[in-house]
């Protein structure tokens, strides 16, 4: 596997919503949200996308895994043109393409239990037959995101907020996917929680060589954990880079102004490594 290999990327991307389709000639109307972005994706790389709210930080996200309907532009995953793929065509690549919400919440059946919410997508997507296997492959990832196997009969409101992003975060692990796009998936959390669930990501996007793109609208958070980023406003991106580098010396004035709009003692980038090491040790 070479890091330097595109897995997922869009060109020229454009997503109007609410156009008016005409037979002929282009949609009428609408609410047109990107314009033209570009983005590229490496195997085993994760990338961040930030900007304000409203950027169209969601829509480029949902638009990569074919959730909007795209009004220009194409978009590739794994070497196929995926743009306007039909749904049956799709499905198969679906289970490779994961997300998890920032509000696991609203993603998580509530009247379902932890084990039923983990079983079923395994049996349904075919990567186990029988049920005995698939509750011993979820026992398995429910000790990788370091939850107790009790976590596995309650409901998802009997959990904390940490511990539900943690279902979400094994839930899309389990599928073996090769790009999980993950929005806004700290923003409810403290600070600490922030960090833990971070580590967790972060190892275990490096064990299963996964892909990432990490939306949030914080920037201390993308320095966290992004090899790159992407700075978008007004539905484009307006600069790209090293997040070494778009954090050191960024070109753009946006970015700068978003750089100036964290508070200083957030911004300490080793915050992450440190809490490794401290685990490490112990
Ligand atoms: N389903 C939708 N229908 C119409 N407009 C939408 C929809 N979703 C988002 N928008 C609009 O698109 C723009 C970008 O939104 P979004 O992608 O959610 O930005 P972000 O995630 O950066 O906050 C906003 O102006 C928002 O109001
Ligand atoms: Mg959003």
């Amino acid at each position: 596997m070479s890091l330097s290999e595109t897995l997922l990327s869009a060109k020229s991307l454009g997503v109007t919503y609410g156009a008016k389709r005409r037979l002929f000639g282009p949609a009428d109307g609408g609410n047109k949200v990107l314009h033209g972005v570009d983005i590229d994706i490496r195997r085993g790389e994760t990338v961040g996308i930030v900007g304000e709210s409203g950027s169209g930080k969601t829509t480029l996200g949902r638009a990569l895994l074919r959730l909007v309907d795209v009004s220009a532009g194409a978009i590739h995953f794994d070497g196929r043109d995926i743009t306007h793929m039909p749904d049956a065509e799709m499905r198969p690549l679906r289970r490779r393409m994961q997300m998890i919400f920032q509000d696991p919440m609203a993603s998580l059946n509530p009247r379902h239990t932890i084990r039923r919410i983990l079983v079923e997508p395994l049996l349904l997507h075919g990567l186990e037959t029988d049920r005995q296997a698939a509750e011993r492959r979820v026992a398995m990832i429910l000790e990788r995101v370091t939850l107790p196997q009790t976590c596995l009969d309650r409901n998802p409101h009997e959990l904390s907020g940490g511990q539900r992003q943690r279902i979400g975060i094994a839930r899309a692990a389990l599928l073996e996917p090769d790009f999980v796009l993950a929005d806004e998936i700290v923003s409810g959390l403290d600070v600490s929680t922030q960090a833990q669930v971070l580590n967790l990501l972060k190892e275990l996007s490096r064990d299963l060589g996964l892909s990432m793109a990490f939306i949030s609208h914080d920037l201390s958070v993308i320095r966290a954990i992004c090899d790159r980023v992407y700075v978008m406003r007004h539905g484009r991106v307006v600069e790209e880079g090293d997040c070494d580098r778009v954090f050191a010396a960024p070109a753009s004035g946006y970015t700068r102004m978003l750089l100036d709009a964290i508070p200083l003692p957030e911004i300490d980038p080793t915050w992450l490594g440190r809490e490794t090491e401290q685990e490490d040790a112990a």
